[in-house]
């Protein structure tokens, strides 16, 4: 079964409404056509607004983190119920950056996917090794744990996407090798469930000079996009290497 591609963008802790227009520029380049799909994630402040401007394009909008639950005294959190009602249809949950700035566990990843989906959106499950890791060669160990312990054993293939993201290679302008990147995600997709079926992205400075080669690779689904996504035009010429 053809997996669509998916060329998504985390705009992390950047964006203020005066960057609604990237929307309308991005549409612009061309982004938008049959056999890929686009995604923005921008901070949770401009989901709605960005929600509205993009699906006049057909652009898809998610967030970059959702609570474990629907509502309550959780002050400074949000749920993905919120999201949903904001315009999202994604949510990146286990970004490496939360996963070390906020402590988050597996567990906790994998509670908040399953939010995600009882919310009706579709989480990206980050998962990747650090430097030091990789160095002792003890990736795919690292990152087995991760795929058992923060997906959901109840998810369907359709259910989440996951995202191979080596922490070292995430603002670090250095990717990792496309052997590296290949084996990485034919790891993963045979550690998965019916793992043929599941979209696998490729994080960690992807470029508009690295994109095509990366996005080439047999096993690699898409790309999570992070400072490139920032701008519309590398944005595009990165979505258009598919
Ligand atoms: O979530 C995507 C991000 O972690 C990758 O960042 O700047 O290396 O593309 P960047």
């Amino acid at each position: 079964m053809p997996r669509t591609p998916l060329i998504a963008g985390n705009w992390k802790m950047h964006g203020l409404k005066d960057a609604l227009g990237y929307f309308d520029a991005l549409a612009a380049a061309g982004v938008v056509a049959d056999g890929r799909e686009i995604l923005v994630c921008p901070p949770a402040t401009l989901v709605a607004a960005a929600a509205a401007r993009a699906a006049i394009h057909g652009i898809a909008i998610g967030g970059q983190d959702c609570h474990t639950g629907t509502s309550g005294a959780h002050t400074g959190d949000i749920s993905a119920a919120m999201l949903r009602d904001a315009g999202a249809n994604y949510v990146i949950v286990g970004h490496s950056e939360r996963r070390g700035d906020h402590g988050e566990t597996d567990a906790l990843v994998c509670a908040k996917a399953r939010a995600a989906r009882a919310a009706g959106l579709t989480p990206i499950i980050c998962v990747g090794e650090t430097l030091s890791e990789r160095e002792a060669g003890q990736e795919n160990g690292i990152v087995a744990g991760q795929l058992t312990g923060s997906i959901p054993g109840v998810f369907g293939p359709a259910d989440f996407v996951v995202a191979y993201e080596p922490v070292w290679a995430i603002g670090t302008g250095r990717t990792a090798s496309s052997d590296d990147i290949a084996a990485m995600h034919a790891f993963i997709r045979s550690s998965v469930p019916d793992g043929e079926q599941v979209r696998i992205l490729y994080g960690g400075s992807v470029k508009p000079e690295n994109a095509a080669a990366i996005l080439a690779l047999s096993d690699v689904d898409g790309a999570l996009v992070g400072g490139a996504s920032l701008d519309p035009a590398s944005f595009a010429d990165i979505a258009k290497s598919v």
